[in-house]
């Protein structure tokens, strides 16, 4: 992706934080991306037209109805591969969330097609952020496709320490290009998709659930969230995906198949006839398989007792069985660990190597991951390991994986 084919409009709306997302504007334009600003007449008293020209070599875009720009909020919304708010205002998102278009801002919204970014990063006082009035028209931009980038915390403006801070600029230029490559990637493999589009994928997702008696069960805290992304990922590049879920995991938002599973019993059932009922090109094994099943009283255990005792089996490893049901299917492996040294995570994916004949393995641990971060690493049968940022990056790595194995 070049990053010069690759147009980025700026809004910026009337927050002190202005001053921080020139940081943003700056580093997006040495980057080599072309960068246009729109401001909004408050932005303006926070910073100065001046500014921008001075870090993008243009002059920005204040007004509607500037003699020979009459139509700039179509052509602006037309040009921009990418369209980004920052700061983004308590009263702009408030205003685009209800469909208003009294100026250029809030036009350019109006006029946008769904089909490219439109992200929003949030600046203003914690009162402001958490009011419900802003926190319903967040929600609502949600739901129309906007990206709504986190807020930071700490000490703001007003002088409370809250949330609503502007998100680090870093990070900004980071979700951006992470838009960017994961628009560019599906724009891009449009003329693959009649190549790709007979490429057939089982995903699988969840946890399984195993029952202790008629009422109480083992299960795991796998939500499912990472596959539910990855099917959608691939489902919307044009290959054709099958979707095995736990009863309450995560679900795609695109055209998949979908099969059920709750006990370990019924995912192996399940996979016994998918793979031999269909010619998988590739199987991503995402699901958290119980490595143990418990041997299930019948009816309700009485709570009478100090202590009980179950009784654990263990089960089979699926992901070692894909391979012997279906030979010629390609076979992605995930293993997570947690606060596992190095030495003994490079063990753990050698052995999926060795047991499942994986072509790929990803790993990653669970120190690795909070609330705003989420990598992965990823390991092809050589150990070479490229990592994906997030889950995303991920999809799109696994993707060029998938498309680059069919054309060898
Ligand atoms: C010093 C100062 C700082 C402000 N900071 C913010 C802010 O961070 N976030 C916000 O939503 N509004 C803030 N406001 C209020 C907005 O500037 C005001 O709502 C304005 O109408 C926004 O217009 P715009 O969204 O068209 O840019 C601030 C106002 C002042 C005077």
């Amino acid at each position: 992706m070049s990053k010069s084919n690759k147009n980025i409009l700026l809004i910026m709306t009337g927050s002190i934080a202005c001053y921080k997302a020139c940081g943003v504007v700056s580093a997006l334009h040495q980057k080599g991306y072309a960068v246009k600003v729109v401001l909004s007449p408050s932005s303006l008293q926070f910073i100065g037209a001046a500014t921008i020209e001075g870090l993008t070599g243009e002059t920005p875009i204040t007004d509607m109805y500037a003699a020979g720009s009459v139509m700039d909020h179509i052509h602006l919304a037309r040009w921009a591969d990418l369209i980004l708010v920052a700061p983004a205002t308590a009263n702009y998102i408030n205003k685009i969330a209800n469909g208003l278009g009294d100026d250029l801002l809030t036009t350019l919204f109006l006029a946008h097609d769904f089909k490219k970014p439109f992200l929003v990063a949030p600046a203003m006082n914690t009162m402001m952020y958490l009011h419900p009035t802003t926190q319903d028209s967040i929600g609502k931009l949600k739901k129309f496709g906007v990206g709504i980038l986190e807020t930071a915390s700490g000490v703001l403006a007003c002088g409370e320490v809250g949330y609503g801070r502007l998100l680090d600029p870093v990070l900004i230029v980071q979700e951006v290009e992470s838009h960017l490559q994961k628009s560019g990637a599906v724009i891009e493999s449009a003329p693959l998709k009649n190549e790709i589009k007979n490429i057939k994928v089982l995903v699988t997702s969840g946890g399984t659930t195993e029952p202790i008696d008629d009422v109480r069960v083992i299960t795991n805290t796998s939500t499912g969230k990472t596959a539910a992304y990855i099917a959608e990922q691939l489902a919307e590049a044009g290959l054709e995906v099958d979707y095995l879920h736990a009863i309450n995991a995560a679900l795609p938002k695109a055209d998949v198949q979908k099969y059920e599973f709750l006990t370990f019993k019924d995912l192996q059932n399940q996979f016994e006839n998918l793979l031999t009922a269909n010619n998988y090109d590739w199987v991503i094994h995402t699901a958290a398989v119980s490595d143990y099943s418990v041997d299930k009283t019948s009816g309700k255990i009485s709570n009478d007792a100090d202590q009980i005792h179950l009784v654990l089996k263990r089960n089979p490893k699926l992901l070692n069985q894909i391979k012997e049901l279906s030979p010629s299917t390609k076979l992605v492996g995930f293993k997570l660990t947690s606060s596992a040294n190095g030495e003994t995570i490079l063990e753990k994916v050698s052995q999926q190597f060795k047991n499942a004949s994986c072509e790929l393995v990803v790993h990653n641990d669970l120190s690795e991951i909070s609330k705003t971060a989420h990598p992965f690493h990823v390991y092809s049968s050589s150990m070479k390991e490229e990592t994906a940022k997030n889950t995303q990056e991920l999809s799109l790595t696994l993707l060029k994986k998938i498309i680059e194995a069919r054309s060898l």
